[in-house]
């Protein structure tokens, strides 16, 4: 028995999932390119295996027999490998057309909704928190808007979708890894919320390239692959932080989600509205209803409580108005939001947190 955890040789790991061989190549499992996020933290190692989608159920044996010998090198206390794939799998009977056609989406194709209307069992409705430019509070926003409704009383769950920065685990003070149960994902719980992120799953400091098909399987097994709700304990709601931007990425995410709604964020600016207009087009496309906008750092409170108005004002209800959705909050600038954020210690009450308070009755009514 060591008093220490030993630290965990990476190379040792490669070689050890090297000497596996992929049933379909022959390869290793390294060497065929199968092995994704690999994340080597204190006790725990862990990745996702990427397997073609038709084969996802043949792949289980391997996903064992990577977890074991994960385990065998010294220093492993947990291991976890999480099967992930591309593509999504074939119906019975069906055969693929145009195979590979969904990994390269054509940006001159008009984006079209799933075909396959998936919702996550027992889950009400799933909200997606979007932005057309990044850093205006996005994250920020998904996670107090989701304690806002848990504080009306709502059984919330919150997904962190940024798989090129996760950044919730760091914001609710949470970075346990999770747990799988009976081949699924367990939710962290958090303040209430029942939590899960692409970054529990991968090193946070690690720079994330991830391929567009590989963001949205690692996104589509989030939702899907993990036990969410369960007929005995319902959620209401799951809000998804979705990356920022409107590129391929985002497209071919939202493109295999279910989304029931969708809420943009944006600042008073104009280069972030006209963002947020770019974003909405491509909702409006995809056919994803959009059920709101908030406009974050909408003015700064001085002591005198005077709202001053940095970054402009009245924009963001402006461009609510020409799209014909609601503005659900205006929320302020604030100190103590951005320290809550950084410390993992979430707002429950001030300017801020009244504000999601009332983005949260707008959205579900009470
Ligand atoms: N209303 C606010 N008042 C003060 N600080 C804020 C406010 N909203 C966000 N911030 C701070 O701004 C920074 C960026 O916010 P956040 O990470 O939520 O943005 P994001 O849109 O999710 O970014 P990204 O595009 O990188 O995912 C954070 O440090 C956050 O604490
Ligand atoms: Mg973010």
């Amino acid at each position: 028995m060591q008093d220490k955890p030993e630290m965990i040789d990476r190379q040792k790991v490669l070689d050890a999932l090297n000497a596996l061989a992929d049933p379909v190549s022959g390869k290793g499992l390294v060497d065929a390119g199968m092995v994704q996020g690999l994340s080597l933290r204190e006790d725990r190692a862990g990745f996702m295996l990427e397997v073609p989608g038709d084969a996802v159920s043949a792949y289980e044996t391997v996903r064992q027999a990577a977890e074991r010998a994960l385990q065998a090198i010294p220093g492993v206390g947990k291991a976890q490998v999480v099967l992930t794939s591309s593509e999504p799998p074939l119906a019975p009977g069906a055969t693929r057309v145009r195979r590979g056609a969904t990994l390269t989406p054509d940006p001159k194709s008009a984006p079209r909704p799933p075909e396959t209307a998936e919702t996550p069992d027992h889950v009400g409705r799933v909200i997606a928190i979007a932005s057309g430019k990044g850093g205006v509070g996005k994250s920020t926003v998904a996670v107090n808007l989701a304690l806002a409704l848990v504080r009306a009383g709502h059984k919330v769950g919150l997904l962190d979708a940024d798989v090129y920065g996760p950044s919730i685990p760091t914001m609710l003070g949470c970075d346990d890894k999770p747990d799988f149960v009976d081949g699924k994902l367990e939710p962290l719980r958090a303040h209430g919320l029942k939590l899960m992120s692409i970054g529990f799953l991968v090193d946070e400091a690690a720079p994330m390239i991830w391929r567009g098909p590989m963001a949205s399987s690692a996104l589509r097994q989030m939702i899907h692959d993990v036990r969410w709700a369960t007929a005995e304990a319902p959620l209401d709601v799951l809000i998804v932080d979705l990356p920022p931007g409107t590129g391929d990425v985002q497209l071919t995410l939202i493109q295999k989600l279910t989304l029931n709604g969708v809420v943009i964020v944006s600042t008073p600016s104009e280069v972030a509205l006209i963002d947020a207009r770019r974003a909405a087009s491509m909702f409006n496309k995809t056919g994803t209803p959009i059920v709101g906008m908030i406009e974050n750092m909408a003015f700064f409170q001085d002591s005198a409580g005077a709202q001053i108005p940095i970054f402009g004002r009245g924009g963001a209800a402006a461009e609510a108005r020409a799209l014909n959705i609601p503005l659900l909050a205006e929320i302020p600038i604030d100190m103590a939001l951005r320290l809550a954020g950084d410390e993992g210690k979430p707002l429950t009450e001030g300017p801020a947190a009244e504000a999601f308070d009332r983005a949260a009755k707008v959205l579900t009514g009470r």
